[in-house]
């Protein structure tokens, strides 16, 4: 697949190198302030938390929503079935517009999952898609994908789950597998104007990033949707370390990379 690896390899270690870096400097300056609080400074500085602000919801009722690496489907089922409440945007999502996929097969997914064999026919039932075996890097190869687009490619805490030990390639084999993932998705999304992106927005402090929730989303940063705009990849990952050293935001910026084919 790649004419040269090694161009891509140096430049995900030096990233790698420098998000470690930075790492270093969060802990730092973390640790400066826990001193500084303990000393009697920086009272009264704590943040407030706004438990009661809603929570972003990356959907429209008329997406069409293809889901891709499911384990055994319960957040299809969730997200067609069971919306919360707080979204509204969900209560009228039609279920023909979702599409749940799984890279394991039809057997392999019940036999790590018994609970799926039901899910997976509530699904079915209730009008969406299920498809099993579709690897997010050939989208392409999917028959029953072509000539099909999506307001929204979903996948939800995306692993390669390889088992390598080594923390460095473990990582550079997750940042391959999103690369390759967001380079075939980007064929298969709506296309229209490039949603607007938020620049205004004051970049966090490291201890407010600290007071942020675990899991991140790249929906979280974005603007209100419009129905007619280009559609989205949304990318869900714990937001503490390994998962943050595979930088996903700069790569998402550069899917196109040269030195992968
Ligand atoms: C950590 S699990 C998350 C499962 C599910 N999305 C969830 O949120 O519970 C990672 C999933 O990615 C899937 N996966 C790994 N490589 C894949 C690939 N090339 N294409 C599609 N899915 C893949 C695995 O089969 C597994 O279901």
């Amino acid at each position: 697949m790649a004419k040269s690896k090694k161009p891509l390899k140096a430049a995900l270690q030096s990233q790698q190198s420098r998000l470690r870096l930075k790492e270093k400097e969060k802990a730092a300056a973390l640790s400066a302030e826990l001193v500084s609080k303990k000393n009697g400074k920086g009272k009264g500085k704590e943040i407030a938390k706004d438990t009661t602000s809603r929570p972003t919801i990356p959907f429209l009722e008329t997406d069409r929503i293809l889901l891709i690496g499911e384990g055994n489907f319960s957040f299809a089922l969730a997200l067609v079935r069971n919306p919360p409440a707080i979204a509204p945007e969900l209560q009228h999502l039609p279920s023909k517009n979702v599409t749940a996929t799984a890279y394991d097969t039809e057997e392999e997914c019940y036999e790590k999952y018994p609970e799926a064999v039901e899910i997976v026919a509530q699904l079915r039932e209730s009008g969406a898609e299920v498809l099993f075996a579709v690897d997010a890097t050939q989208l392409n190869k999917v028959g029953a994908f072509k000539g099909r687009r999506w307001d929204k490619i979903v996948w939800n805490f995306p692993h390669a789950g390889k088992g390598i030990a080594d923390q460095d390639r473990n990582i550079l084999s997750n940042q391959l597998l999103i690369l390759s993932f967001l380079r075939s998705a980007s064929g298969f999304l709506v296309q229209g104007p490039i949603p607007a992106v938020n620049t205004s927005r004051k970049r966090k402090t490291a201890s407010e990033e600290d007071e942020d929730d675990e899991v991140q989303s790249s929906a979280m940063e974005a603007p209100p949707v419009t129905s007619t705009e280009r559609g989205r990849v949304l990318i869900t990952l714990r937001n503490v370390v390994p998962y943050t050293q595979w930088d996903v935001p700069r790569l998402a910026k550069k899917p196109t990379c040269p030195n992968i084919k």
